[in-house]
């Protein structure tokens, strides 16, 4: 990613001599009187360093960071990002994005000019060949699994073929094509796209394992590692790759792992070329590369339906009620399906299709989850996307579904380019193996360790979490999270990691999870993420709605030297933040 001038484009902000002669050591904030744009400004022995002062994540203002000593971070007033302005790193979240210098140009004064780094996919473009019939196949299989059949090689996405995810919340939505396992195990190549478990798929990955252990794997190279809990199969070929670089596979076959804006620590999304094609699949990425993608590629796939978080459904109390939280799902989802008919509409793919958006909350204890939960139809994307931007063409897939690229790029108008499954075929699952799954989980009640009460402690130093100024209560439930009257009920202080018999005095952040035993205690046993629990709807939350102002300070911090254990429970506090600081968007 090389940095090359941009010839076009102007001077941002000119400074004259005086100006510059008054910059003082360390950073200044400059704004543009003509267009009110904000700069950053840093100034050491060295020299001077610039950027525009706009937070990578999403955009947020930057302000002088009163925690730093040194006077060479800046924080972002919106998630509070921090930004080292000597060396343009991002320090919290650490390793992921580093800010776009501008270039300084000494004219006595001195002027801001925009560096454009050219786009990776742009530097060595291909051009494209002639895709013939039968060539390029895409086939959607289940969720985010599609099978890309390119020339001579099969390239896999996202299998989750089999089992539940998140613990015992999700599960298929679609019934996978009979050949589904065959299919994988004859992949060329798989992509994984992260670590969430609808993604990264035990249960499917198990099966592979016994056929083909070595098949190649590719993964980006995130903070939070995709095979994290890796012991728990045995895959050989396991090819953590660097983001932004294309990977040959052949002389025509190439891919290039990009993150994600808003989760750079774990989400991943792909451009996949074959013969000078581009087919961009941006998964769940929230921000997909920070907002650059390529333009007219030649398929984009993306998520659509919304719903894949615990918020607001799991929350009771204050103003979390039934219509409070029915009203807002409708907001969210209307407002994804903006969002996603614009990016679609502003990349102009040729070809677009939704998925990666299909499971439904069938396990019987999860009714109301189920019910509630509204997610978007990839019908009513597409419609939108059929009005908005007519000339893209949409697929919205059922399991089997096969769209030829070649015909469909030849004339998108031609009726063999998209095959449907055999009318015969079973498109929505109506089963799912509750019991064997269930049971698992539930196996973990009875384990030893949960005899000696000091497993919590144990536990939660593990997790290494702490200098955080909230308290939690976690309490052991049946199914209808019902506490158990031989289940553990007990407090956590993270100021000092700390086992209360009950709130302290001074004021805090207080959260009151209630849990469904056998998933808790199979999370702790396991060491795996709280998402398990979240995300999978496993279990009830509330705040005590006496507090409404707090001060909490983000201690936070970790890096890939720490051990991976106090993720566990910094993802977890990471994602109930909103709910702590009174906002409503996860
Ligand atoms: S916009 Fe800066 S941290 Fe979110």
């Amino acid at each position: 990613t090389m940095d090359r001038p941009n010839t076009g484009s102007g001077v941002l902000l000119a400074l004259n001599a005086e100006a510059v002669g008054s910059l003082k050591e360390g950073v200044n904030f400059k704004k543009n009187p003509e267009d009110g744009k904000c700069y950053i400004i840093y100034k050491n022995k060295d020299g001077l360093k610039a950027c525009k002062n706009q937070c990578k994540h999403q955009g947020g203002l930057f302000i002088k960071d009163i925690e730093d000593l040194d006077g060479r971070t800046v924080k972002c007033t919106k998630h509070n990002w921090k930004l080292n302005v000597s060396t343009m790193k991002y320090v919290n979240p650490p390793d992921c994005f580093l800010q776009d210098e501008l270039e300084i140009m000494d004219d006595g004064g001195l002027q801001l000019v925009e560096l454009n780094p050219i786009d990776p996919w742009l530097a060595d473009p291909r051009e494209p060949l002639e895709l013939q019939k039968g060539e390029v196949k895409v086939t959607y299989l289940t969720h985010a699994c599609m099978e890309l059949q390119l020339g001579q090689r099969r390239f896999m996405f996202d299998p989750w073929l089999k089992g539940p995810a998140f613990a015992r919340g999700w599960w298929l939505f679609h019934e996978p094509p009979a050949d589904s396992l065959d299919r994988l195990c004859a992949a060329d190549l798989i992509y994984i796209s992260h670590m969430h478990s609808d993604h990264l798929s035990y249960p499917t990955l198990k099966d592979l394992s016994k056929r083909r252990p070595d098949v190649p794997i590719y993964v980006g190279d995130t903070l939070r590692p995709v095979f994290w809990l890796q012991s728990q199969v045995k895959l050989t070929n396991i090819n953590v790759v660097p983001f932004g670089v294309w990977q040959d596979i052949d002389e025509h076959l190439r891919f290039m792992i990009l993150m994600d804006g808003v989760h750079p620590e774990m989400d991943t999304c792909i451009i996949v070329e074959y013969k000078g094609h581009m087919i961009l699949n941006t998964v769940d990425c929230t921000r997909p590369n920070g907002g650059r993608l390529p333009e007219n590629v030649d398929l984009m796939l993306s998520d659509f339906a919304g719903g894949a978080s615990g918020f607001p459904m799991t929350f009771s109390g204050g103003k979390y009620s039934d219509s409070w939280k029915e009203e807002f799902i409708k907001n969210e989802r209307k407002k994804l399906l903006n969002y996603k008919s614009q990016l679609v509409k502003s990349l102009q793919p040729r070809i677009y299709c939704p998925f990666a958006g299909y499971f439904v909350e069938a396990h019987p204890s999860d009714r109301y989850i189920k019910d509630t939960n509204i997610k978007n139809s990839a019908e009513d994307l597409n419609a939108l996307i059929n009005k908005i931007a007519p000339e893209i063409k949409t697929w919205t897939p059922k399991p089997g579904s096969v769209l030829d690229l070649g015909l469909a790029l030849r004339d998108p108008t031609n009726s063999e380019a998209i095959t449907s499954p055999p009318g015969s075929a079973k498109i929505y699952k109506d089963s799912w193996d509750f019991d064997l799954y269930v049971d698992e989980l539930n196996s973990a009640i009875s384990c030893e360790i949960f005899k000696h009460q000091s497993w919590i402690q144990f536990y939660y130093t593990w997790a290494g979490f702490q200098n955080y100024n909230l308290v939690i209560r976690m309490i052991e439930t049946d199914d209808n999270f019902e506490p158990l009257t031989d289940g553990y009920d007990y407090f956590v202080d993270f100021v000092d990691l700390s086992f209360p018999t009950k709130r302290p005095d001074r004021e805090h952040s207080y959260i009151e999870i209630k849990n469904r035993i056998g998933v808790m205690r199979y999370v702790v046993l396991h060491g795996h993420l709280w998402d398990d629990l979240y995300i999978g709807f496993q279990n009830r939350i509330s705040r005590d709605p006496d507090i409404y102002h707090h001060k909490y300070t983000h201690f936070i911090s970790y890096n890939k030297t720490n051990n991976d254990c106090c993720l566990v429970l910094y993802m977890t506090i990471k994602t109930l933040n909103p709910f702590l600081s009174e906002k409503t968007d996860i």
